[in-house]
């Protein structure tokens, strides 16, 4: 009897909230059943119009210069692509920060919770559209959400062109690597100088031009230039006080405790300074005057990263984001975030042993990057596709398959990572119930998981795979240190291994490292989220699901 109540509850509370998310119109209006009002989804960001403050320019000051021309400056020698600041930098996530349209969405839903919107705006505006929120700053006004993405003001066109070149190039040797530098405290000055890694730059082009001085700065291409924005720390608040500190993202805090640490920077990875036949790249780093000689090292402004699921959405949405970039060149991007995803892991399978009936295969995955992985935004997840099958090719096991939405499953087809879900870290995986997947999970104050950053006070879960070089003696362990992974004693810096135990008829084991950058739950979530934003953003995750990328495959027989 008590059983059926309940039932019955729950069937109340799901057509509240429409939760049973087969029949919920993805984000459409009226999904609420009643109850919930969707409204429109957000109108279009408006374009960059071409703006110069006191300290800033848009990028589009830097195209005269920074984008390949007719020469063979800046070109791939091989495929011909352009390799200049600008024509690379423009198709990269980090400039469309202020219009990525899942921040967009998450950003809306803080506001509908919060009190007084003016500091979540001021905080999530700062790293996503760090030249407008500086603009803003220096004259005490504020840049809200809706001036960021429609107004006219110098701020907001600043602030839409994303962490645009002027504002990382005039970033000060203030303070850098110390915590407050961090969640945003980058410091730019009022000289007007543009810092790069070269010595001795001829100036008169740009003072002239666009009246900045190119100045050599040692500090430009440091890792703890790129912590300012890539350590994201979010206060913790109960009843008022800010009562402790939440690291939501902390790849820098993650690199400093690696053995990358100090000599493979940030940039010797995410600013390549090869071509695409490996070769260093030499090369005049401007196309004007044509009498500039050529420099070397030649950095790419790829910014290659993970998120070739949000270059996707963005090459199918580009009109939406006021952006004149091509689709074409953000289809490449996210190419290009696929190859460099591919550079990210080692997988190998060991020789399988018998015991008891039972095959046991090891898989290995090795983390290559100088932090853990996956790193970055919560909710990024790397998982293993196992699929054995016997002499005759059939199928006798398998673990970590997925679906047209993203969502892993288990047996019988049925989904494992549903709403609320934490799956276990996995040492033994013994059935298609089970699946190894490595994942950060933040949790809120009453210890559930949550898709609502600012409500994140600690981590259900934590298993991504270590840097390698890792020390629980290191620098920021308190911060990086893993969460969940007790009790196994392959989990180590750099690696973590897996053992399947097999049907005996297993005769061959396929392995696929799959990753993927934005969990189906998260998009489900904000399916059902009542603001313009998350109604675009669901428009368009449920035009184009998430999707999962295979990044590595192993095999063996025997
Ligand atoms: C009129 C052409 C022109 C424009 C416009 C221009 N630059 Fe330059 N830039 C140059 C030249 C020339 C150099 C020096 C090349 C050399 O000495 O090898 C240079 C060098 C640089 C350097 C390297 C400095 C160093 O010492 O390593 C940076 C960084 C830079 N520019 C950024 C920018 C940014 C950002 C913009 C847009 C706000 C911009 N430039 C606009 C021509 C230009
Ligand atoms: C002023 C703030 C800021 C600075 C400085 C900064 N970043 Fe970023 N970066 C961002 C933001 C914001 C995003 C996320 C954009 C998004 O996904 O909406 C990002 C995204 C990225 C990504 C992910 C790209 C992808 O496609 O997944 C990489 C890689 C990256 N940055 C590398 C760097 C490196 C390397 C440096 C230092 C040279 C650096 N960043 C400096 C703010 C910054
Ligand atoms: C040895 C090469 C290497 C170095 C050094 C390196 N990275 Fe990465 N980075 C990668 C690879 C490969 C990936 C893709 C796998 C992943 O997401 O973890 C990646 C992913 C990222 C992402 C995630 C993008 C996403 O879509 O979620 C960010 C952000 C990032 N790196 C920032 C940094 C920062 C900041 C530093 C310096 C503190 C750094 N990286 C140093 C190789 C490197
Ligand atoms: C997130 C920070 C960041 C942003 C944004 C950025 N750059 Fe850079 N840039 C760098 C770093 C780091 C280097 C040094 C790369 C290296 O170590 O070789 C660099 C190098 C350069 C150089 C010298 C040539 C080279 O690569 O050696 C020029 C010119 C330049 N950038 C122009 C631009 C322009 C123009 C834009 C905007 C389209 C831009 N940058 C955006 C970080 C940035
Ligand atoms: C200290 C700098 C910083 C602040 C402050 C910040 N972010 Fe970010 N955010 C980043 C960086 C860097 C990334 C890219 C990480 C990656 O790609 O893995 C990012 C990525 C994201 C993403 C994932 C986007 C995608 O396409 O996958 C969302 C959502 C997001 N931020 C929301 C917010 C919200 C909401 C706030 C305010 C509460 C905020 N951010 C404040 C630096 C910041």
């Amino acid at each position: 009897m008590v059983f059926g109540a309940r039932r019955t509850a729950v069937a109340l509370v799901c057509l509240a909230v429409a939760c049973g998310d087969e029949t919920a119109p993805v984000g459409g209006a009226g999904g609420g059943g009643g109850t919930v009002d969707f409204p429109d989804p957000l109108g279009p960001v408006a374009a960059v119009t071409s703006t110069k403050t006191d300290r800033f320019a848009t990028s589009g000051a830097c195209r005269q210069c920074h984008l390949a021309g007719e020469g063979p400056e800046l070109l791939d020698p091989v495929t011909g692509e352009d390799l200049s600041p600008v024509g690379q930098w423009r198709s990269s996530m980090m400039a469309f920060a202020a219009r990525d349209p899942l921040y967009l969405a998450v950003v809306s839903e803080e506001l509908a919770a919060a009190p007084d919107p003016e500091p979540v705006e001021a905080l999530c505006i700062r790293c996503h559209g760090p030249a407008g929120s500086e603009e803003a700053g220096a004259a005490n006004a504020h840049l809200g959400l809706d001036e960021l993405l429609t107004g006219t003001t110098p701020a907001a066109n600043l602030g839409r062109d994303g962490v645009t070149c002027s504002l990382c190039h005039q970033i000060q040797d203030r303070s850098l690597g110390d915590v407050e530098s961090f969640s945003g405290g980058f410091s730019v000055g009022y000289d007007r100088e543009m810092y790069g890694p070269h010595e001795s730059p001829r100036t008169d082009p740009m003072e002239f031009f666009v009246e900045y001085t190119p100045a050599f700065a040692d500090h430009i291409g440091k890792s703890e230039l790129c912590a300012t924005c890539h350590t994201v720390i979010t206060p913790i608040v109960e009843d008022g006080e800010h009562v402790g500190d939440f690291v939501e993202q902390g790849p820098y805090l993650e690199w400093l405790n690696s053995s990358f640490s100090p000599g493979t920077s940030c940039a010797s990875c995410h600013l390549p300074t090869v071509d695409s036949a490996g070769d260093p790249l030499v090369s005049a780093i401007a196309t004007y005057p044509e009498t500039i000689g050529p420099r070397e090292p030649f950095g790419v402004h790829s910014f290659e990263g993970a998120n070739a699921y949000m270059l996707t959405i963005l090459s199918q949405n580009i009109e939406w984001t006021g952006s004149d970039v091509l689709p074409s060149e953000l289809e490449a991007a996210a190419e290009r975030s696929r190859l460099h995803l591919a550079t990210a892991a080692d997988l190998t399978i060991a020789v399988p042993a018998v015991e008891a009936g039972v095959t046991k295969v090891t898989v290995t995955v090795e983390n290559r990057t100088a932090h853990k992985l996956p790193t970055g935004y919560p909710g990024r997840r790397l998982w293993l596709h196992a699929v054995a099958t016997d002499a005759g090719g059939a199928t006798v096991f398998e673990s970590g398959s997925w679906d047209g939405a993203g969502a892993i499953l288990g047996a019988g087809g049925a989904r494992l990572d549903g709403a609320g879900v934490v799956l276990p870290h996995r040492d033994v995986v013994t059935s298609s119930a089970e699946v190894a997947l490595w994942e950060s999970v933040p949790a809120g104050s009453d210890g559930e998981p949550t898709f609502v950053p600012l409500s994140a006070v600690s981590y259900a879960k934590d298993n991504r795979i270590l840097p390698s070089g890792w020390s629980s003696s290191g620098p920021w362990t308190k911060w990086t240190h893993p969460v969940g992974v007790g009790g196994d004693s392959t989990y180590a810096p750099g690696r973590d291994s897996v053992t399947y135990h097999l049907p005996s008829a297993a005769a061959a084991l396929v392995i696929e490292l799959v990753y993927e950058s934005v969990p189906p739950a998260l998009a489900e979530h904000l399916a059902k989220v009542p603001t313009p934003a998350a109604v675009r953003f669901s428009q368009m995750a449920s035009q184009t699901p998430p999707r999962p990328e295979v990044i590595a495959t192993a095999q063996r027989a025997w």
